[in-house]
């Protein structure tokens, strides 16, 4: 990996503090950085070197997911660090922070790469890349790229817009766009589920698949986002973005080769195949629902409307749930169930896979009871794959019984996803980041959907805190007479 120089913006805020600082140290004890660097910390506040590597030290003793923390290795990270304060709209503070990058490049002799982290709210990615660009920043003699998180634009026009200006300074191979989603290990290890085993590659299509279920419940309510919240819900915060990622990584077809441009080929071409809802198709196909009071656990909680911040006539949603067609031949006649929803049962992501029983039939004569074969990708909290299969149970007198075949990762100590996709974009990698085209389609699908929520024209249901969600979500897999596996 090439020495370089990280810019991050955004330096004082919550994430630099809780993610990223811990994930830059973590990569570091695990030899993942590049044999010199140095990494500028971009702030508003007037702080001091000094102070600001204060609260990197203490954001990795507090976050990181090492807890036994080794002063000798802290130490020599530590003093990659410095700090700029900087009015990130105003392009006259942006000739000291170059004067600082370049200054740390000669110091610790770095070729001019240079990676700039806009860990900031969205209204700021545009000035900040254009003051990138006109300073100087952005026309290092080696490689510059930017990382940027989510939200990327509120709808397909915004996310243009933004798009058009992000890439008058950088190209779309310098964009990384998180999605951290993508960062979950599960998520990687689809692509390799998929192709790399023979036996589930040979199945991945209509012909051996009844059905996908993905699903991200959270047991969270809005906690101190209601700002945010209340202008998102849960489509623009949870659908257009990770769950569609999902649903592209799941089904997208074998690549010619496993490589950045490949795999987002095929991404693409999935999501281009998602058939398209007209307006007044959105309601038989989208359910919108937000939570009542209820209890997580023991503890009653309060309802969405009653949440501090927010309107107490809001028609925000806090959970969707939406049957998705892929209309290419692979796909035809496979419906793909998504749903995601705050104050739900349990913190679940999961991906089932249920394949068809044709065969059951056959058994039922016989008395028997078959359940469908079920591939079970176990996102998070737990990570892990099970497969259901059928088997005679010997000490039943041989009744046949659904068993379950599971791989579980367990309490290993896995690196966080933004372990994984700061190694990656380091080291130039995009495979699992957004690229362009998946945004704009993903927008492009969710736009009828979000004229529909607008106009009404999608009744506004209520789900109890603590339930599995509301009854429609159950009625739009029974319309295909399926049901959500595994809500227990
Ligand atoms: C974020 C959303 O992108 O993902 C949050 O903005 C949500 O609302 C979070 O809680 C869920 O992420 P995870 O990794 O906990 O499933």
């Amino acid at each position: 990996m090439e020495p370089m120089s990280f810019v991050l913006f955004g330096a004082t805020g919550d994430l630099a503090k809780r993610k990223i600082f811990p994930a830059l140290f973590n990569l570091y004890v695990d030899k993942k950085l590049p044999a010199a660097f140095s990494i500028v910390g971009v702030g508003r506040r007037a702080w001091s070197d000094t102070a600001f590597i204060q609260s990197v030290e203490q954001s990795i003793r507090e976050f990181s997911r090492r807890h036994e923390i080794d002063q000798a290795v802290l130490a020599p990270f530590l003093a990659a660090f410095s700090y700029v304060a900087v009015d990130v709209t105003d392009a006259a503070g942006y000739a000291s922070l170059l004067e600082r990058v370049e200054q740390r490049e000669k110091e610790f002799n770095l070729p001019q790469n240079r990676m700039f982290y806009l860990s900031v709210a969205p209204e700021y990615f545009e000035v900040i890349a254009a003051n990138i660009q006109e300073s100087g920043l952005g026309s290092p003699q080696g490689w510059k790229r930017l990382i940027i998180e989510k939200p990327f634009g509120r709808d397909l026009q915004s996310a243009e817009d933004l798009n058009q200006k992000l890439t008058k300074a950088f190209t779309e191979e310098e964009i990384y766009r998180i999605d951290h989603y993508l960062g979950k290990a599960m998520v990687q290890n689809l692509e390799a589920l998929e192709f790399a085993n023979p036996v589930f590659a040979a199945l991945w299509n209509n012909r051996h698949i009844a059905n996908v279920q993905i699903t991200a419940s959270e047991t969270v309510g809005v906690e101190e986002r209601a700002g945010f919240y209340e202008q998102a819900g849960a489509l623009r915060d949870m659908v257009q973005n990770h769950m569609l990622q999902m649903l592209m990584m799941v089904a997208m077809h074998i690549p010619k080769r496993i490589t950045a441009t490949d795999i987002r080929a095929q991404k693409r071409k999935v999501m281009e195949a998602v058939r398209p809802l007209k307006i007044e198709e959105v309601a038989q196909n989208v359910v919108r629902a937000q939570y009542s009071a209820g209890q997580i656990g023991e503890t009653p909680v309060v309802g969405y409307r009653d949440e501090p911040g927010v309107s107490p006539a809001s028609m925000t949603e806090t959970y969707i749930a939406a049957r998705v067609w892929i209309d290419d031949p692979f796909w035809r006649g496979v419906p793909f169930y998504i749903r995601t929803g705050k104050r739900l049962k349990e913190k679940a992501t999961r991906i089932v896979i249920e394949f068809k029983n044709p065969l059951e039939r056959l058994y039922r004569e016989q008395q028997e009871k078959t359940l469908p074969n079920l591939l079970i990708i176990n996102v998070h909290p737990e990570e892990g794959i099970a497969l259901q299969l059928n088997s005679k149970n010997p000490a039943n007198s041989g009744k046949i019984e659904p068993v379950t075949v599971d791989f579980s990762a367990g309490h290993q100590d896995v690196p966080e996803a933004y372990e994984r996709l700061l190694f990656d974009a380091l080291r130039g990698d995009s495979t699992y980041f957004a690229h362009w085209n998946e945004v704009r389609l993903s927008w492009k699908w969710v736009e009828p959907i979000l004229a529909a929520f607008e106009r009404n024209l999608v009744p506004l249901v209520s789900y109890e805190a603590g339930s599995h969600g509301p009854e429609a979500a159950r009625d739009l897999l029974r319309e295909e007479g399926f049901s959500w596996w595994l809500d227990h």
